[in-house]
């Protein structure tokens, strides 16, 4: 092979079939360099890069090279390593992918309001408390979905509901808090349950643009806590759930880490709990700890 081609190869990120050159652009991107993001990535919050992520991983992590002013990549991975402790909320914030929306997967929130809210309601007549954890909740849609659930569904008074909301995310776990969501999220949503639930106001930004808001109403606010929290580390929770939603999180993950975090996930839910995942994911030969009640709704074996 002619050298110039050889030193091509090697400075190209290996695998890319884009052939886009990564090594080429204002700011470079070796192989060597992705190779640090994926093990860090991997190491720390157990999501997996895999090769056809790169140019996604680029245009996220540029910015941080851009923010440190630092000349390339291999800077910038020198400097991770270096100061994991300092920058790994930047990297993590990056690199994770928050798309979520409400109601998302809407037949979860029906089994939910037709099956699990009887079913709890009947089952714990002497202990009328229920937890809930949304884990990667991104944004807060999911949890801000399942209060409204629990609302409609006429929960009764006198229950103590609590519903916690984590992700390992610093930026989505604060726009959750906040309850402030642009009107475009709100497509497809009921126009009646929007209304109800959201109270509406005009923003204006730096350069006098208006866009319209829609604030979340404080019922619902008081029944979520939010967190940052990492599902690889420890939980600091005492009490047990009734119920997990845990729905596009383990998709990138490999599927020892998921074993692992289902397990912890069985040991945390209460007898019978019930386990709601994600469209594209499966505890098919991940964990036995579970039976299958439908699309993607689980219980806790016995
Ligand atoms: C695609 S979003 C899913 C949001 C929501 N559950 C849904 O289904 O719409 C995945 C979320 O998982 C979070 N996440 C990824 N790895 C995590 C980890 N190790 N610990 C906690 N959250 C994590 C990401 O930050 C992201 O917000």
């Amino acid at each position: 092979m002619p050298i110039a081609a050889s030193i091509k190869k090697d400075n190209s990120v290996a695998g890319d079939r884009t052939s886009t050159d990564f090594s080429q652009r204002e700011f470079p991107m070796l192989s060597k360099d992705f190779k640090v993001i994926q093990e860090v990535a991997l190491a720390e919050t157990g999501i997996s890069l895999s090769h056809h992520k790169q140019e996604m991983i680029y245009g996220r992590i540029v910015r941080r090279v851009r923010a440190l002013n630092l000349a390339n990549f291999t800077e910038y991975c020198t400097y991770l390593q270096k100061n994991l402790n300092a920058e790994l909320m930047d990297f993590t914030n990056a690199i994770t992918t928050n798309l979520t929306y409400f109601f998302r997967e809407p037949h979860h929130f029906e089994y939910l309001k037709d099956t699990v809210i009887p079913k709890i309601k009947s089952n714990k007549l002497n202990n009328k408390k229920l937890r809930i954890w949304s884990a990667g909740c991104s944004t807060g849609e999911e949890p801000y979905s399942l209060a409204i659930t629990l609302k409609e569904a006429g929960w009764p008074a006198g229950w103590d509901v609590k519903i916690l909301a984590t992700d390992l995310d610093t930026n989505v776990v604060a726009h959750g808090k906040a309850g402030q969501y642009k009107k475009e999220r709100f497509e497809g949503m009921d126009k009646g349950v929007q209304k109800k639930w959201f109270s509406h106001s005009i923003n204006k930004d730096e350069n006098g643009r208006e866009s319209q808001l829609l604030t979340v109403e404080p019922s619902l606010q008081n029944m979520i806590l939010f967190r940052k929290l990492n599902l690889l580390q420890q939980w600091p929770m005492k009490g047990k759930f009734d119920v997990i939603f845990c729905r596009n999180v383990v998709i990138y993950f490999s599927k020892d880490t998921q074993r692992v975090l289902f397990d912890r996930f069985a040991d945390i839910l209460n007898p019978n709990g019930f386990l709601f995942i994600g469209h594209s994911e499966s505890l098919n030969r991940v964990t036995e700890r579970f039976e299958t009640l439908g699309r993607t709704v689980y219980r806790k074996k016995d």
